[in-house]
């Protein structure tokens, strides 16, 4: 999945040569011209003018825009505007909003005049930024997300038509929704009115329907017939299982396919992640609790340190943010040494294999070095092992918490780097988990394997949430030109990488206030 829209890199956005070649002579200005009620034609004609006069103009709306310049458009007008095209209305949105008379009176005395009250257009609004004392980033990544959710009636309608966008397979439906939900999340006040909307950017047309429509009636007719709708339920049925994406399900659903039992009657080939995902649907299903969490950890913990006694072992994800359940449980695995978390993870899910504690594993290696900047769609490319564990209903005491023998060793090896053996499957496990009786829990534990050097960015990057991640990456591209990731950020300015070791310090090198993970859930 792309993370990062592409966008073409502005030339020097500061200053030197304007993209018409005459120099600028006022760097410290940025005009940007409204083409709304101007037109075009007119638009090219004033930013032509300008460039020659020495004036730097901005073509697209940015953080180094300082006059936006508008003609016969009132101030609530051009505000409006700015948000919706551009998701302006941010903290680093400090632009004078003036009326033409001061562009057109700047270039007769061939320099920016000073601003003065008739040339600045008037706000009349009362906007939401008004009511919460700063304005609202249409960034995740500028706004505090606490699991406190004022307006739940309004984010849950809104989180369906974006996973009915998602199983549609339109990310930019997906988006906007998610977005305008993640903005709803961040308010400390409950919605009871259209005019409370006034000043929050990210809210398109859509969603603004959808708002007013709960707003009026308590339910929205679109959201309901997307429930009702036998794709959708059937796709969110078949994408709930395991190792199964939109276009499987998609796939799936057009064979004719609408229940479990369809498929687990059907001749369909399944893969080892989605015969796992299958067997233990209805467990993994049932959200995990956080004392199931804690109980995991202590389990990985004990485990990663029968072979590296001083390696660190972080929960990350949602329980990281606070989440009381989540879907998975996520932990960050490094050393203080750098190269001593080499291999650890096939010793340690070989170990805890023989201990009985994994049903499914599957190990990715580290690809860092062969990708570099190639496919930054992809999330990372740290070693890691999304696993099923069997988790026991009772305590887990007799964990051997001595150091490994020679045989736990020798097992390693052997079974080393081929992959370790497939247990999923299994007829022993069909049994266990059509009984219903048993005495354990499958549990889906993802434990990822980062170097200490990046460890930083990879706590950032696997803590989530999904849409705090998007927005810091694209706030790193689009304000500061750098590159972020779950591996390192990369100045493209300075050409070099930041280096991090914690995430405040990351927070620090893109400007941003530090947000702490309980408020990151966007
Ligand atoms: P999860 O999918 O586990 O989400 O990814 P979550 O926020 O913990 O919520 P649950 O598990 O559904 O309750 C955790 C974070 O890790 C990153 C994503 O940014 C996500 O927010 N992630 C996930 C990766 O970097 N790589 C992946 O392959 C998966
Ligand atoms: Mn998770």
């Amino acid at each position: 999945m792309a993370l990062l829209p592409r966008k073409k890199r502005r030339k020097d956005p500061l200053g030197g040569n304007s993209p018409g070649g005459a120099m600028v002579k006022f760097k410290e200005i940025g005009i940007f011209l409204v083409e709304r009620r101007m037109g075009s034609s007119r638009r090219s004609f004033l930013t032509e003018l300008a460039r020659k006069k020495g004036f730097r103009v901005e073509e697209q709306m940015s953080e180094s825009v300082t006059h936006v310049v508008s003609e016969n458009n009132t101030g609530d007008e051009v505000l409006e505007l700015l948000e919706k095209q551009n998701g302006i209305c941010s903290t680093g949105f400090t632009a004078a909003l003036v009326d033409i008379t001061w562009f057109t009176e700047s270039m007769g005395a061939g320099r920016p005049l000073e601003l003065e009250n008739c040339h600045r257009l008037q706000v009349k609004r009362i906007s939401a930024a008004a009511v919460i004392g700063t304005p609202i980033s249409p960034y995740a990544c500028q706004r505090r997300t606490t699991l406190n959710n004022k307006n739940r009636l309004f984010t849950d309608a809104l989180k369906i038509l974006a996973e009915n966008a998602e199983l549609c397979e339109s990310e930019g439906r997906y988006l906007a929704f998610t977005r305008a939900s993640s903005i709803l999340k961040s308010l400390p006040y409950n919605m009871t009115r259209m005019d409370d909307l006034q000043g929050i950017p990210s809210l398109g047309d859509h969603s603004r329907k959808v708002i007013k429509e709960i707003l009026e009636d308590g339910i929205c007719s679109e959201v309901e017939n997307v429930i009702q709708n036998e794709r959708y339920q059937t796709l969110k049925l078949f994408t709930s299982i395991f190792g199964v994406g939109v276009k499987t399900a998609d796939k799936w659903y057009r064979e004719g396919l609408r229940t479990l039992d369809e498929l687990r009657a059907s001749k369909i080939k399944l893969t080892k992640e989605q015969t796992a995902g299958l067997l233990y649907y209805e467990d993994l299903n049932v959200p995990v609790t956080r004392a199931e969490a804690d109980l995991i950890g202590q389990i990985v913990e004990a485990a990663i340190h029968r072979f590296l006694p001083t390696a660190v072992i972080t929960l990350t994800g949602g329980f990281r943010r606070g989440n009381e359940s989540g879907h998975d449980v996520d932990f960050l695995i490094t050393h203080p040494e750098e190269g001593k978390e080499e291999g650890l993870i096939y010793q340690v899910i070989s170990w805890m294999a023989t201990q009985g504690l994994i049903l499914y594993d599957d190990i990715t290696e580290n690809s860092y070095q062969k990708w570099k900047n190639q496919e930054p769609e992809k999330f990372d490319h740290f070693t890691k092992c999304f696993s099923i564990f069997k988790l026991k209903r009772e305590p887990i005491c007799n964990l051997e918490l001595s150091r490994p023998s020679n045989h736990d060793c020798l097992a390693v090896n052997e079974i080393g780097r081929k992959g370790l053996a497939d247990r999923a499957g299994t007829t022993q496990h069909v049994t266990a988990a059509a009984a219903g009786d048993k005495d354990w829990k499958a549990v889906r534990v993802d434990l990822i394997i980062a170097p200490f050097g990046q460890y930083a960015y990879a706590l950032l990057g696997w803590t989530g949430s999904r849409l705090f991640e998007r927005d810091l990456r694209r706030y790193a591209k689009h304000f500061k030109h750098m590159n972020l990731n779950s591996h390192s950020l990369f100045d493209n300015e300075q050409n070099k990488l930041l280096a991090a070791a914690t995430e405040e310090e990351i927070f620090a090198h893109l400007g941003l206030d530090y947000i702490p993970p309980h408020e990151r859930n966007a």
